[in-house]
Parts: C-alpha cells; sequence; structure tokens
C-alpha cells in the first residue's frame, strides 16, 4: 500500500474530554497539518458499557467531524483495554503470572491471550465497529489492537496451559516426540501423558531451556491468534482498508515483528528515544532499519512517538528544542511514510497526565506546539517523498527464536542480543552505511555483506543459505557463541559453530567468558585494543588469523579469523572488540566487500540516508552532532525544507539540522 504523502498525526483520545472541546481539537489539528489520527483505541468500556449493549453516537459524530475537516482515521478496533464488566463475569480471562500471580483491571491489556473468552467478546467488538465504520469517509486503515504483548508478554494460566497443549501436539504429535525435542531424558523430566506438560511456571531452579523456547514460540502465537482473529474479520467487511498493529519499539523481545509483518498491510512501530542517553538515536536507528526490512523495505509508518518527555521511565527528560523534529525527519530518512504522536491532546488525569502532548496543558501557544505545527507544515511540503524507499548492501540478520534462545539461563555467561547487535550496528551507522536487519530465513541476494552476531540457535537451512551466500561472492561476519544448538536446544555435534564449520574454516573447541567488566588484549594486524565480555578457544581449520590474543591463557591464539571459501570470505569475531577496534574490523571487512558509505567524507555525526524514487532520489542528511557542519554534495540538489528555487552544491547543518535533498 502507498501514502498518498507523508502521513503526520498521533493518537486522539476524545472520549477523554467533553464534546465541547472537540470542535477546538479540529479546528487545532488542521492548522497544525495533521493529516492521520488513531482514534478509539481504548474506547471499548465507552462503546460497550455493559456486555452487548453499544454506544456508538458519540464516536460516529467524532469519525464526522474528522472527515469533514479532511483528517483520516487510523481506526482502532477497541480491543486493547477490556472493560471492568469482563473480568467482574469471567474472572478467567485475566492473566497470570509465571508465579501464579493474577494481573488484575485497573491498568490495561488485562487479559488472556488464549482466552477463548476474551477472543469472543473482542470479535464481537470487532464486528460491531466493521460493520458500523467500514464505509466511513474517514476511514484510512485499520489498527488492530493497540502494541500487542506490551504488559502481559505471556500467560501461564490453565487456560494458557490447555492451549500450549494444544499447540505443541500440532508441532510434535506424539508425546514420545515432544520428550525427544525436550531432552527430557535429564532430570527425570519424562512425560507420560500430554496432561502432565505445562507452561515453564516458576520451579526450583533452571527450567527446561527446550521448554522454554517453545513456550515463547507459542506465546507469540497466541497473541499473534488475537491479532488475525481481528484481522481476518475486518477483512471479510473490508477487504480493501490496509490493516496494521503498531508494534512497541524499537524492538520488542515477546513479538516475533518478522512473523506478525507478514500478515499485516503496512508495519507501524512505536518509537520512545531516551534524550538522556546520547547513544538513543543510534538505537532507534537499529528499530527503525528493522521495522522496514520486516517488509522487504515497504515504507512503514512511526505510528508513535513522544513530542517531548515521557511519563514511563523513572526520570523522564523533555525532548530540547530541535531533537523531536531532528528525530521525526530520521525515521522519514529510514523509510517512514507517517510522523505520529501519542498523543494529541495531554490527559488531564489518568497514569499518563505527566506524558507530553502534541497540545500541551499549557495549551497551543507553547514551545512545544509551535514545534508541531512547524514540523507539520514541513512534512506537508515534502510529500513527494512517499512510497520512495531506501537500499541497503548490509545486512544484519536479527532471529527471534535465537533472541528467546541465546539469553537463556545456565549458559557460559549472560549474553545481551541487542547489546551484541548494537556493537556490530553502531560502527556502520557512524561510518554512514545503510543497512538492512533481516531474519536468517530472508533472501540474501543483492547483499554485498551480512553480519551475524551471536546466532547461538542456528538451524541447518540458515546455515545453508550464509554458505550459499559466501560460495557466491559474499563476504560473512559471524560473532562469538554462533551455530551452538539447533532449533530444541540441542546441541550441534561436533562442537561450535556447528553447521558452519567448514564455512567459516574453524572449530570451537572452548567458551571462555570474560569477568563480569573484564577486558582482554587483542592484536589487529599490529594494532593493539582490547576484547569484551567473551573469548573463546578457537582452532583453525583453513581460516587465517588475522587478530589475536595477547593475554592468559588464550596469548597467542586466533580472535579475528578470516577465510576464503567459494568466490567470498567468511569473518569470525571470537570475541568483540571495544568500539574503535570493531569500527577497524568491520572499515577492512567492508572495503574489502565494496560496501561504501551513503557519500564519501561525511563529517562525524551526521547521518545520511538515501530514498529512491522511480527516477530521482533523496538524500536525507541528519546532523546528530553538537557542533555546525557543513557537507559537500557531489551534484547541486534543491533542499525540499530549504529554499526551493536556489539548488546549492554545499549543504550547511547547525546543530540537530536537517536538510532533504532532492537530486
Ligand atoms: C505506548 C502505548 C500508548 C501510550 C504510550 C505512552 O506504549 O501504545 O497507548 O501508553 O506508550 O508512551
Ligand atoms: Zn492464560
Amino acid at each position: 500500500m502507498t501514502m498518498p504523502r507523508i502521513m503526520f498525526g498521533g493518537d486522539y483520545n476524545p472520549e477523554q474530554w467533553p464534546e465541547d472541546v472537540w470542535a477546538e481539537d479540529m479546528k487545532l489539528m488542521a492548522e497544525a497539518g495533521v493529516s492521520l489520527v488513531s482514534v478509539g483505541i481504548f474506547a471499548w468500556a465507552r462503546v460497550e458499557p455493559r456486555p452487548g449493549e453499544y454506544d456508538f453516537g458519540w464516536f460516529d459524530r467524532v469519525l464526522d467531524l474528522l472527515a469533514e475537516a479532511d483528517i483520516g482515521a487510523s481506526l482502532a478496533t477497541m480491543t486493547a483495554s477490556p472493560p471492568p464488566w469482563l473480568s467482574r463475569l469471567h474472572p478467567e480471562v485475566l492473566p497470570r503470572r509465571a508465579d501464579g500471580v493474577r494481573l488484575w483491571p485497573g491498568a490495561r491489556q488485562h487479559y488472556c491471550p488464549s482466552s477463548p473468552i476474551y477472543r469472543e467478546y473482542a470479535g464481537r467488538l470487532v464486528e460491531q465497529v466493521a460493520a458500523r465504520y467500514g464505509n466511513h469517509p474517514a476511514l484510512r486503515l485499520w489498527h488492530v489492537g493497540n502494541e500487542y504483548g506490551c504488559h502481559v508478554r505471556a500467560c501461564y494460566c490453565d487456560v494458557s496451559a490447555t492451549d500450549f497443549r494444544r499447540w505443541l501436539r500440532e508441532r510434535y504429535h506424539d508425546v514420545e516426540a515432544l520428550n525427544a525435542a525436550w531432552s527430557t531424558a535429564f532430570w527425570s523430566q519424562r512425560y507420560g501423558d500430554w496432561s502432565e506438560v505445562l507452561p515453564p511456571r516458576t520451579a526450583p531452579t533452571f527450567g527446561n531451556p527446550a521448554q522454554k523456547l517453545d513456550f515463547a514460540r507459542f506465546s507469540n502465537d497466541a497473541i499473534l491468534a488475537c491479532y488475525t482473529m481481528e484481522r481476518d474479520i475486518l477483512r471479510r467487511y473490508t477487504p480493501d482498508v490496509p490493516m496494521t498493529t503498531n508494534f512497541i519499539g524499537l524492538v520488542h523481545k515477546p513479538i516475533d515483528s518478522f512473523r506478525w509483518a507478514a500478515e499485516q498491510d503496512v508495519v507501524s512501530l512505536d518509537s520512545y528515544p531516551d534524550p538522556y542517553d546520547p547513544g538513543t538515536h543510534v538505537d532507534a536507528g537499529f528499530g527503525y532499519d528493522l521495522v522496514r526490512s520486516a517488509r522487504r523495505g515497504q515504507p512503514w509508518l512511526l505510528m508513535e512517538q513522544a513530542p517531548s518527555a515521557v511519563n514511563w521511565r523513572e526520570r523522564n527528560a523533555p525532548k530540547p528544542p530541535g531533537v523531536m523534529r531532528l528525530w521525526s525527519w530520521q525515521a522519514v530518512a529510514q523509510g517512514a511514510d507517517g510522523v505520529l504522536f501519542f498523543q494529541w491532546r495531554q490527559a488531564a488525569g489518568g497514569a499518563e497526565k505527566f506524558h507530553s502532548a502534541m497540545l500541551p496543558h499549557a495549551g497551543a501557544h507553547t514551545r512545544i506546539h509551535r514545534e508541531v505545527r512547524d514540523l507539520g507544515a514541513e512534512i506537508a511540503a515534502t510529500a513527494e517523498l512517499a512510497g520512495t524507499r531506501v537500499r541497503a548492501e548490509v545486512a544484519l540478520l536479527h532471529d527471534w527464536p535465537n533472541w528467546w534462545a541465546v539469553e537463556g539461563e545456565a549458559h557460559p555467561a549472560p549474553l545481551d542480543l541487542l547489546a551484541a547487535h548494537r556493537a556490530h550496528y553502531a560502527p556502520l551507522f557512524d561510518a554512514h552505511v545503510t543497512c538492512d536487519v533481516l531474519p536468517p530465513d530472508a533472501d540474501l541476494a543483492g547483499y554485498r555483506l551480512v553480519i551475524v552476531p551471536n546466532l547461538y540457535l542456528l538451524s541447518a537451512a540458515t546455515a545453508a543459505v550464509l554458505r550459499e551466500h559466501v560460495r557466491r561472492g559474499g563476504t560473512l561476519l559471524v560473532s562469538y557463541f554462533s551455530g551452538v544448538v539447533d532449533d530444541t536446544e540441542r546441541l550441534h555435534p561436533g562442537g561450535a559453530p556447528g553447521p558452519l564449520r567448514d564455512l567459516l574454516g574453524l572449530r570451537v573447541e572452548e567458551f571462555w567468558p570474560l569477568p563480569a567488566d573484564g577486558t582482554i588484549g587483542l592484536d589487529l594486524d599490529g594494532r593493539p585494543g582490547r576484547g569484551l565480555e567473551w573469548s573463546e578457544w578457537v582452532e583453525p581449520a583453513g581460516a587465517q588469523a588475522i587478530g589475536t590474543f595477547t593475554e592468559g591463557e588464550l596469548a597467542g591464539r586466533p580472535a579475528v579469523l578470516r577465510h576464503s571459501y567459494g568466490a567470498g570470505t567468511a569473518w569470525y569475531l571470537a570475541t568483540r572488540p571495544e568500539p574503535a577496534l570493531m569500527r577497524a574490523v568491520l572499515d577492512r571487512v567492508r572495503a574489502e566487500a565494496g560496501v561504501a558509505p551513503v557519500l564519501p567524507g561525511l563529517p562525524d555525526g551526521v547521518q545520511a540516508v538515501r530514498r529512491h524514487g522511480v527516477d530521482r532520489s533523496y538524500l536525507l542528511l541528519l546532523n546528530h552532532g553538537g557542533a555546525e557542519v557543513t557537507v559537500a554534495l557531489p551534484a547541486p540538489a534543491v533542499d525540499l525544507l530549504g529554499d526551493a528555487d536556489r539548488p546549492t552544491g554545499l549543504v550547511t547543518l547547525a546543530p540537530r539540522g536537517v536538510a532533504v535533498l532532492r537530486s
């Protein structure tokens, strides 16, 4: 699906306000350039005050007002937070934690995803909403649920236990196959009957890792089934209205965005970088590259961001002047066709009353609202960007089942997969290199370089894809603790990196994780530095040592290895080089792979991304640094945010400055 322009707007919760406020909302929205609002997300208790009794009159008026103001509705299915009567009538819809504690109403998302009762009531409401509004002129997009899996990531109740058993039977068919897959010969865990199988509830010590991994898979599927149930109802009423559900930013462990993306027409992401964290825009960049890649480059929507501070961190920093604009354009640069906020009008009560909004408590004559209006005007002036696409020659592989597995307990040392991704991604970001973030079963054709951090869980199929990539001339870089187990958490025979041993030309004999905060000396082709987190005792079998450990028991042993395979090259890192050294490794790997930055000679702190249209392309430049910089362009270009009549060859960016250049 293609947006007619870069959409601009936010969550709109008119049920929190008397009707006479709505007219002012419409006027101010129109003045601010708002083109899309998400409505009805938390309206269930208001539209269905008692079971089966509906009150949609007020909501009709909201949608009519939006249509009159020519503002589109990203219309919610209203099922994100059940009304209090549901759990009073049916207490069994309330979810339970692993320790048995029940989660009560009083906040939101208090439902067991496997509950047939929840699904039935939710489905009935969706029928009502679809039948009533399917032809409404304001309707642009269905907004299914809201941030699935945000608060309740899994449910361990008896209803979920039954559903888990059903899911396992479909996967394993008989209990002996389950016993084999879960290695239940260990610790007397063997099951004689399906009825003995439970979710991994709180246990005396380390639980069965294969059971936990399957439960993570199941929980993702159970929550996804809530989404597809609603999606299928909407499809029946409105086959042509596109569908999305907003992913929690930036990457959310319980929800496999790659699998969910396939079930949507357009993907959308909520993003709340922390203004106190100087590297936060790089983490955001990773999330944006991932969500764009989830539908193979199709433009996505930034569905929520804060105009300034959030309310849910312990300390909530406002966004200083210019930061909201800069980070909004960052999302567009990285492929977004929509910039939306949580929320339009700042709440007067409730748990989010200190969350910033496009229209703050202090009103329209405020710094925040002025910045919102200015941004709305800029976004409106760049409609031609809509539908253009980002291209990348580098792919970083991320896999949800691996994430669930690699951070498991009772491992050589705790690993943080997102930290591993950041260590590989940040040097590329800093070097102005565009990167896609792909699942391991993706088609890798067209990528010169594929980066694989800590792919502990590796299937034979993925190994075959990686081998083929290198054989055909591609470059691959794999980091430690990869190729360890198969998709049932059973060790690959012969040791790590399992099915990648021939491709990488090496064998890992032993894992030597470093002490907490410990480091290890490294030499990379004459350049000294430190390795972080981890080290390994590697025996080369064809690979050449480019870097070695210089200290301790591993002194003199290979730390960075390079192996020619087929027409390509495979690299292996047996530790995590400190950032400067990682940058040096990646610069070399990139140079050999022929991967160039978006523009040569860009100053530090400037992010540069190109979006490609059919016959033109756009270069977006963002100055995340604290100093003014000047960028020399290869050819004069028009800055869509500047003087449209005057092409320029030199772009000066103030701190937090942005340029959108047509070339
Ligand atoms: C999101 C959620 C919104 C709002 C927002 C506040 O997680 O979808 O409803 O709560 O956070 O930052
Ligand atoms: Zn449950």
